[in-house]
């Protein structure tokens, strides 16, 4: 028996990927872990792309946690294997099928995927591949980089694939916080007060009967992009980091600020990194992506503890986390993302949420994911989820893309993600705008005169007293003409 696969009546489920590849039919909703690079399946898809590109007619309904490694995501979407995908992807393959209309694609606020599937809402969940790091004697699963939506996906699927990977650290066993609330109505209260505190169990159940196979492999996570901070995103972060030296000075907030939520990127990273050389001490995090910055900041003795739903960390990073594992693994828990982007906890715990726009209007709108509001990038993502809910709701964006021949800031979003109610405070490179109690037309002001590029302002003051002058509602005045027809 395998070390890492201890449970001597689930012995007859070993079998090759190719041999569990088999068990995917045409047509089937299959859910698996993973949320980010880290802690999805990979042999299983693998095989079944395999089978595919040999010409076998195989379509199916991908849902995952968030975005997943390019052996599922990249990999299916070139063979043909994925026809419609839900919550979240940042592959290119995937998103360029999408955007060609090839793949169906609906973009979900990541907390509610779990409630989709145990509502059925996506219609019947045939098959869950799911991976761990080990199997124990009592047939528990202890799941590995990533919670997302594993555990619901192996409830609420008929049949359960289990690939075990050896390349996975033993180490992560118990740092995961395994709790589903129950289906309504029988719904309650989720015991999570700080971001410490731990509510399940570390390991996911299935029955016996359900697991149809299971799969030994050693096939690594890919590894999280990380790309220095440009100078644009540094000024962006001391921005913030001088904003919160304000709440802090106004009461609003003590020196360990509130539980910090960043998003994706360079620009999430360049802020954590602001913050290790900040005075803010004993901080803590509830997100959904643990990025590298977040090592260096525990490593600075600033962080005292994080709650997230993935690693996400890049090949430095990781070998980083793996070398000292011993001093993060008491400061870290993975929770699913059904808790970790959960708005109940994200407002009790009234989160610093911060995440980045593609671009944001004079009134507040944000625009996170539809390029020229028809090309998809990458999805809400877990976005929505913090912006709805959190105490401060920050948006980053660079005033200018495209080399600086557009500005970021607009007249009107042309695809709205975030509407005017969510949002409270957005920062470029020029500085801050504090949107908190202001009108439409004040914040108006407050943007362009804080936040857009200085050669982009005329045109934008422009616009705004021309609305003034010619709408006849002076609430939230607009040219509609020049939005929607470009005049
Ligand atoms: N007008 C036109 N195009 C713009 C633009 C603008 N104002 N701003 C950005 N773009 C284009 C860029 O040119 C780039 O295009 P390309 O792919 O053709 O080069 C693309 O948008 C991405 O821009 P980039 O600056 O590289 O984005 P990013 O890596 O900082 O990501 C988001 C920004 C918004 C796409 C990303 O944060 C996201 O997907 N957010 C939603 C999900 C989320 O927030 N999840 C929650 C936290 S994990």
């Amino acid at each position: 028996m395998s070390e890492r696969m201890k449970c001597e009546r689930l012995q007859d489920k070993v079998m090759t990927a190719d041999e569990a590849a088999l068990l995917v039919k045409d047509g089937m909703t299959v859910a698996t872990s993973g949320f980010t690079p880290a802690g999805y399946p990979k042999a299983v898809p693998l095989a079944v792309a395999k089978r595919a590109e040999n010409g076998e007619q195989i379509g199916l309904t991908l849902i995952t946690g968030a975005s997943v490694g390019d052996e599922l995501d990249g990999a299916w979407a070139r063979a043909g294997v994925t026809k419609r995908r839900y919550p979240y992807q940042t592959n290119s393959f995937t998103r360029n099928a999408i955007n060609d209309g090839k793949i169906a694609y609906a973009d979900l606020h990541l907390s509610q995927t779990a409630f989709y599937m145990k509502m059925g809402y996506f219609g019947k969940i045939d098959l869950a591949i799911v991976e761990a790091c080990e199997i124990d004697e009592k047939g528990h699963i202890y799941p590995t980089t990533s919670g997302g939506i594993a555990n619901v996906a192996v409830d609420c699927a008929d049949k359960v694939i289990i690939e075990v990977n050896a390349a996975q650290s033993l180490k992560l066993k118990g740092i995961h916080d395994v709790y589903s609330p129950k289906k309504p109505p029988n719904t309650e209260p989720i015991p999570i007060v700080t971001p410490k505190d731990r509510i399940g169990v570390p390991y996911i159940e299935c029955p016996a009967e359900k697991i149809a196979a299971i799969v030994l492999t050693d096939i690594p996570d890919g590894d999280a992009q990380s790309s220095p901070a440009d100078a644009d995103q540094v000024q962006m972060a001391q921005n913030l980091i001088t904003f919160l030296k304000g709440e802090v000075a106004k009461g609003r907030m003590g020196n360990n600020l509130m539980p910090l939520q960043s998003g994706v990127g360079t620009v999430a990273n360049a802020v954590l990194g602001e913050l290790a050389k900040s005075d803010f001490e004993h901080l803590t995090i509830y997100t959904e992506v643990l990025q590298d910055a977040v090592l260096d900041l525990m490593d600075a003795g600033k962080v005292d503890f994080a709650s997230t739903t993935a690693l996400t960390l890049s090949k430095n990073g990781k070998k980083h986390f793996y070398e000292n594992i011993d001093q993060y693994i008491d400061k870290i828990v993975i929770r699913p993302s059904e808790l970790s982007n959960n708005p109940e906890v994200i407002r009790r715990l009234s989160l610093i949420g911060m995440n980045t726009a593609i671009e944001c209007d004079i009134y507040g709108n944000v625009n996170s994911t539809h390029i020229g509001g028809t090309r998809l990038m990458n999805g809400i993502g877990g976005s929505g989820d913090f912006a709805r809910n959190s105490g401060l709701v920050v948006f980053f964006t660079a005033s200018t893309a495209k080399e600086g021949t557009v500005s970021s800031i607009v007249p009107y979003v042309t695809h709205i993600d975030h509407t005017e109610h969510d949002v409270h405070v957005i920062v470029t490179e020029q500085g801050v705008a504090d949107l908190r109690g202001l009108s439409p037309v004040e914040r108006a002001n407050a943007i362009i005169n804080n936040c857009a590029h200085p050669k982009f302002r005329p045109e934008l003051q422009a616009y705004l007293e021309k609305a003034l002058s010619t709408s006849k509602y002076k609430h939230i005045p607009h040219c509609m003409s020049e939005v929607f027809e470009g005049k």
